[in-house]
């Protein structure tokens, strides 16, 4: 028995399910990323959750769930690549202005540099989490920094960035219309810009951002007992994660697991794009209660992973997403709105036949989730748990 009421949901079973052509993320990149992260203080693995109750609901052999709700302090998987980006511009600026040839993150955070990096600006925009990252590593390594954000970022995020120095502005539209805004401060001060989400044309601070994500699934097959995962669900906003988990899945297991990657119904912009068979941005006004995955536009790096390693994309309604949080919290376990998509879809395909089917979900199947954040804002987190359901 489903312990999720009959919602409407979508799975699109991607018709292109391959090897992708194109790697996006190298190898070394990471072997550096997780050894500077992991040198971090404060440091430490968040833990994989066993689940043995929704793998009884799914009508499967496993479920477990990497909570990363205590990740850094900072309560998202985001502090891992926001916060890396920005080390990574600072050391490239340092040896282009001829400070030094390769600052360790250890080096910046003893303000060996801080009179060069006091002068250097990191700009992005930001839905909470990503934002939060990024004026934290640059608290963190000396440098000055803007996060933009859009209308209907809760105060509570709002305030979450500010507490680490950053200044932030608020503009008119949706995150899609944040990213252009912050492009344009940038190139007006000669700001960087360290985005999660990438295009035509800005890609390497993009690669960094994922290349810190990996450390998230890295950890959890460091974690992972018994036979390996069978599939993996993973929310989708511009995609960047669901490429990072897709690309360390392919790197550390064989055969990889099948990728699923979960988006909220009205903000589907992955799925948008696996149907039309190249990146689109969807139309809307994004309204969904997911507020790190209101993304119209997917990240063209994340795209040109999943366009071929994703298994099938799916998409899910914010009902769906209110009464995980509900059924995880009722296990003691504390997952933000933007971190159930996962479960979600997980719960919902399991109790359709045909999307069982069509995802080759079976009682033998082992799954392996994500909840990528814990009560970011808390206050909207009690709120969402106490709606009736
Ligand atoms: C908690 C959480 N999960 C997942 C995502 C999706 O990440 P991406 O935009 O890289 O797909 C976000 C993005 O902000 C997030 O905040």
């Amino acid at each position: 028995m489903s312990p999720l009421p009959p919602l409407p949901f979508r799975v699109f079973p991607n018709p292109r399910a391959g090897t992708p052509g194109t790697v996006v993320l190298s190898e070394a990149g990471f072997r550096r990323a997780r050894a500077e992260i992991a040198s971090w203080p404060g440091y430490a693995p968040t833990p994989l959750r066993d689940l043995p109750w929704a793998a009884r609901a799914a009508g499967v052999a496993a479920v477990r769930l990497k909570d990363e709700g205590g990740r850094f302090g900072l309560g998202s998987f985001k502090a891992l690549g926001g916060a890396w980006a920005v080390a990574q511009v600072l050391t490239h600026e340092l040896a282009r202005q001829g400070h030094a040839k390769a600052a360790a993150c250890a080096e910046l955070e003893a303000g060996r540099y801080a009179e060069a990096t006091a002068g250097i600006t990191v700009t992005c925009a930001t839905d909470g989490n990503h934002g939060r990252s990024v004026a934290w590593g640059a608290r963190r390594f000396g440098c000055a920094c803007v996060i933009f954000v859009h209308e209907t970022v809760s105060q509570g995020r709002i305030d979450a960035i500010a507490h680490y120095g950053a200044e932030v502005r608020v503009v008119p539209g949706t995150y899609d219309d944040a990213v252009r805004a912050a492009a344009r401060a940038a190139r007006e001060h000669g700001w960087f810009v360290v985005s999660d989400t990438s295009w035509e044309g800005y890609t390497s601070v993009p690669v960094d951002v994922m290349q810190g994500y990996r450390l998230m699934p890295d950890e959890a097959l460091d974690q992972w007992e018994g036979a390996p995962p069978t599939h993996v669900f993973i929310q989708g906003g511009v995609g960047g994660v669901a490429a990072a988990v897709s690309v360390q899945m392919r790197a550390r297991c064989s055969p990889a697991p099948a990728l699923v990657v979960a988006e909220p119904d009205r903000a589907a912009c992955l799925l948008a794009s696996a149907e039309v068979g190249e990146p689109v941005a969807i139309p809307g006004d994004l309204d969904t209660l997911m507020a790190g995955l209101a993304c119209g536009e997917p990240s063209l790096l994340a795209w040109r992973e999943l366009e071929r390693a994703a298994a099938a994309f799916m998409a899910v309604p914010d009902e769906a997403a209110i009464a995980c949080m509900r059924l995880l919290a009722g296990h003691g376990v504390v997952i933000g709105e933007s971190g159930v998509a996962g479960l979600a879809a997980l719960l919902l395909a399991a109790a359709d036949p045909a999307a069982r089917e069509a995802l080759g979900l079976t009682a033998d199947s082992r799954v392996l989730l994500f909840g990528t954040e814990g009560a970011t804002d808390p206050e909207l987190y009690v709120r969402l748990l106490a709606q009736s359901g």
